[in-house]
This record gives C-alpha cells, sequence and structure tokens, in this order.
C-alpha cells in the first residue's frame, strides 16, 4: 500500500538491518519525517515498518512509515540513506567488504535517485569513505549532496570516552574526528573540549593517547562482541543528527565524509572533515590549522580511502 504523501520531509532508508531499521526508528521517534524504509528480502522492510509504525499509539509521534522492495515507492525523498550491504564480521575488515558492498551500494544509489532526482544521499555502508566517492560517481549529483556519515559516529565514541574518563556529564563534551572511518581514522584531542576547555588541561597525555585508541577501535571492539554483525545504534543516532540538521537546515558544523577539492591539500576524495550541513547538504567545507602531525595523519588515511576507491574500480565491472 503506498505510503500517503503527507506535507512532512520523507527520507528513503535503503536496507532494512539493523542499522537501517534502527535509523527508522530514529526517525521517526524524533518526529523529524515519514521514512519510505526498502529493502531486497520480501515482507522484511513490511514488517518492521508496520511493527514501528503499531509503536505510533504510545511513542506518539506523526510520523509514517512503510516497508516496500520497490524502489517507485521511495520517489520524492528528500534525503536517500544508504546502508544496504554486508556488516563487518570478525576477522574480516572494513576493506574487504568492499567490492560487494561497492555493487549493492552504487545499484541502490542510482535506483533511488532516479526516483529522487533532487534528493541528498548519505551513505552509511562500509567502507563508506570509498563508498561514498563511487556513489558521487554513479550518480552524477553534485558533490554537496552526496554525503558520508562517520564523522559524527567517531566523534560521539570519543566524547562518551573522555566523559567517562573525567567523570563528567556528557553533555558539555565535545570531539571531532577526521579522515576515514578506517583504522587510520584521525581523532583530535586539541580540538576536543569540555565546555571550552581542552581535554589537555584535564587529562595526562597517556590517558589521551588511551581514548584515542579506544575510539579507533570502536566499531571494531562492538564487532569483536556482538561476532555477526557491527554497531547499529550509534551509527544510527549519528546518521539522525546528519538528517535533523539537513531537514531543519540548521548549518551545523559537524563532521562528515564530504568531497575536497584542494582544502586540506586533498583532491578529489571524500573523506572526513568538518562540515557546515544545511538543507543544500554541504554548504561548506572547513579547513582547520592542523599541526604537521595531524596533516600527515590526515593524508595516510586520505591515502587509504584512495585504495579502496581504485581497488574498488578495478574489481567492478562497467563502472
Ligand atoms: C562501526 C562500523 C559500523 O564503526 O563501521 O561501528
Amino acid at each position: 500500500m503506498p505510503l500517503p504523501l503527507s506535507s512532512k520531509h520523507r527520507v528513503s532508508i535503503i536496507g532494512a538491518g539493523k542499522v537501517g531499521s534502527t535509523l527508522a526508528q530514529r526517525i521517526i521517534e524524533k518526529n523529524l519525517a515519514d521514512v519510505v524504509l526498502l529493502d531486497v528480502v520480501p515482507g522484511m522492510p513490511q514488517g518492521i515498518a508496520l511493527d514501528l509504525s503499531e509503536a505510533r499509539g504510545i511513542e506518539r509521534h506523526d510520523c509514517q512509515i512503510m516497508g516496500t522492495t520497490d524502489y517507485a515507492e521511495t520517489a520524492g525523498s528528500d534525503i536517500v540513506a544508504i546502508a544496504a550491504g554486508f556488516p563487518r564480521k570478525p576477522g574480516i575488515t572494513r576493506d574487504e567488504l568492499l567490492k560487494t558492498n561497492a555493487e549493492i551500494v552504487i545499484a541502490a544509489a542510482k535506483q533511488a535517485i532516479a526516483h529522487s532526482p533532487s534528493a541528498i544521499l548519505i551513505i552509511i555502508t562500509n567502507p563508506l569513505d570509498a563508498l561514498t566517492y563511487l556513489a558521487w560517481k554513479a550518480t552524477g549529483l553534485p558533490s554537496e549532496r552526496v554525503i558520508g556519515m562517520a564523522g559524527m559516529l567517531d566523534s560521539a565514541r570519543l566524547q562518551t570516552f573522555i566523559a567517562e574518563a573525567l567523570g563528567v556529564g556528557i553533555f558539555e563534551v565535545n570531539a571531532m574526528v577526521l579522515g576515514g572511518h578506517g583504522d587510520l581514522m584521525v581523532p583530535l584531542p586539541r580540538y576536543c573540549t569540555v565546555n571550552g576547555i581542552p581535554i589537555s588541561e584535564l587529562m595526562d597525555a597517556a590517558t589521551i593517547e588511551k581514548l584515542v585508541t579506544h575510539t579507533r577501535n570502536g566499531g571494531g571492539e562492538i564487532v569483536q562482541l556482538l561476532k555477526t554483525g557491527g554497531a547499529y545504534y550509534a551509527p544510527a543516532s549519528a546518521t539522525a543528527v546528519m538528517i535533523a540538521t539537513i531537514l531543519g537546515n540548521q548549518s551545523r558544523l559537524l563532521p562528515a565524509c564530504a568531497y575536497l577539492d584542494g582544502k586540506y591539500g586533498l583532491t578529489d576524495i571524500f573523506v572526513g572533515v568538518p562540515c557546515r550541513l544545511g538543507a543544500s547538504g554541504v554548504e561548506s567545507v572547513v579547513e582547520l590549522q592542523l599541526t604537521e602531525t595531524e596533516l600527515t595523519d590526515l593524508h595516510a588515511s586520505a591515502q587509504s580511502v584512495r585504495k579502496n576507491i581504485h581497488e574498488a574500480i578495478a574489481l567492478l565491472e562497467n563502472f
């Protein structure tokens, strides 16, 4: 049954696995938008959508959700978030998922954008920096309308670890993690603060280094524990913040995977950087004055994203 078009925003989520379905829940329960949840498995997105919509009487939100296997039902989306693909499992790195997930994400992005040509595309599937680049190439969308998710997720993890280490509430804690969403991500302790106070004034260098390492291993640690897949609550939260920012035209300055055309000395690549996000997608990329070490680390991380992009293009037929 088609979702009756309301005056609300419409977000389509491609992939109704753990991340996609949790994201759907976050979006409707925060009253952000109507959701179309799409998956290739017949019945699954419909069942999840029905279950989520039956909670409306308790959660008391106004958003509708429908599940479908048909891209035509996603037409008119303001945002398309792609979470389709295989999750990480123990012993499999993010990069090994490359070929399979590249094929899935490229096909999903092309089909979704064919039905919603004005949408903003958010890529969640790993390895997400490389897949964001490939989705941009495959759809031909302007680069500001294609964004990868992970900076918010990695920064949220670091925020949590800082709050726990200091025994302070999370509200005043801000953190910034740049680079690709991989082992070479670049947490920036210089830009981590507690109510404006740099964390270097509140904890010693060894503790900061421990938190940085914990952040880098954050996703992998959850994969090791779950054994059947990766994290989904925090990834869904991070994506929901980006969606709220875009739909609300909030111009928030958040870390996200965005296209670089010279900033940070990087060109023709998508990688995590601080962005101003608003109704048009990435409104601008903010170029921080990085130290030599930070910049070297960012370039090393970008280089591993570039390697993934080249490997994927070599593996894919007809790209
Ligand atoms: C993580 C996976 C989703 O970081 O990449 O949890």
